[in-house]
């Protein structure tokens, strides 16, 4: 379905633009009467959504994936999404002028799922700081470094080049300030020496296949508490995890 000339909508399946049109609140128990929409962002592979389609599935978390929207139309992401049934869309950042225009539009795809969480997986771009206050407090990211060390890119090779003991992953909550939201998880591998850093990329990515489903669960079942910038979990679930 073309929406317009920037954007596609290439996927199948159902699609609930209405959460209570999709799942009525008819006073059925919360895991039972209220399925949250989740939308993902991608720019590439999408092994994390990959790992959140699967577990959303295979735990059956009270959500559905409402939509896997790229800014590339190469993203392989988009091919497992779509073979699960999901709605993909393509917005393609190439096509507008600005920042905000894309941002734009952007949100506007988005909304269109009537999301309750947005996550980005490796989406490659980033984000006004209006896009990111529409969404705030329902958007997260992942980070492959422990923040607040190494935001931005190359973090595997920053992490061995300063000679890290420590690297890994962060989920977070997304603010205006790239890569400083607070933390929600976060997992930790050692530094080996012989570590390049695709070694230490492959063995971190297998952690944040862990951690960010986990992340994503807590936030649907509202088992998250926000408090001075600090996230804890309600019931006091160990938000770090240790791989090797
Ligand atoms: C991951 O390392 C993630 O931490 C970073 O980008 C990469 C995306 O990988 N933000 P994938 O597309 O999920 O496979």
């Amino acid at each position: 379905m073309m929406i317009d000339g920037k954007c596609r909508i290439v996927g199948a399946g159902p699609v609930f633009r209405d959460v209570k049109q999709a799942c009525p609140d008819d006073g059925m128990p919360y895991t039972l009467g209220r399925m949250k929409n989740i939308v993902i962002l991608i720019s590439g592979r999408g092994s994390n959504m990959e790992a959140i389609v699967d577990t959303c599935a295979g735990e059956q978390w009270p959500a559905r994936i409402a939509a896997v929207i790229s800014n590339k139309a190469s993203a392989s992401g988009l091919q497992f999404a779509a073979g699960r049934g999901i709605p993909t869309a393509v917005v393609d950042h190439k096509a507008f002028d600005t920042r905000e225009a894309f941002d734009a539009e952007l949100a506007r795809v988005i909304d269109g799922f009537s999301p309750d969480l947005v996550v980005l997986a490796g989406f490659m771009r980033i984000l006004t700081e209006g896009f990111v206050r529409h969404f705030e407090g329902r958007m997260l990211n992942i980070h492959p470094s422990l923040l607040p060390a190494f935001p931005g890119l190359r973090t595997h090779e920053r992490a061995i080049e300063a000679g890290c003991k420590l690297a890994g992953a962060t989920v977070h909550f997304v603010t205006p300030d790239l890569d400083h939201g607070p933390i929600v998880a976060q997992a930790a591998v050692p530094v080996l020496n012989s570590d390049t850093a695709d070694s230490l990329a492959a063995r971190v990515l297998t952690q944040e296949h862990l951690i960010y489903p986990r992340a994503v669960r807590w936030f649907v079942e509202e088992a998250l508490q926000l408090q001075g910038g600090r996230v804890t979990h309600k019931q006091g679930a160990t938000q770090l995890l240790i791989g090797d």
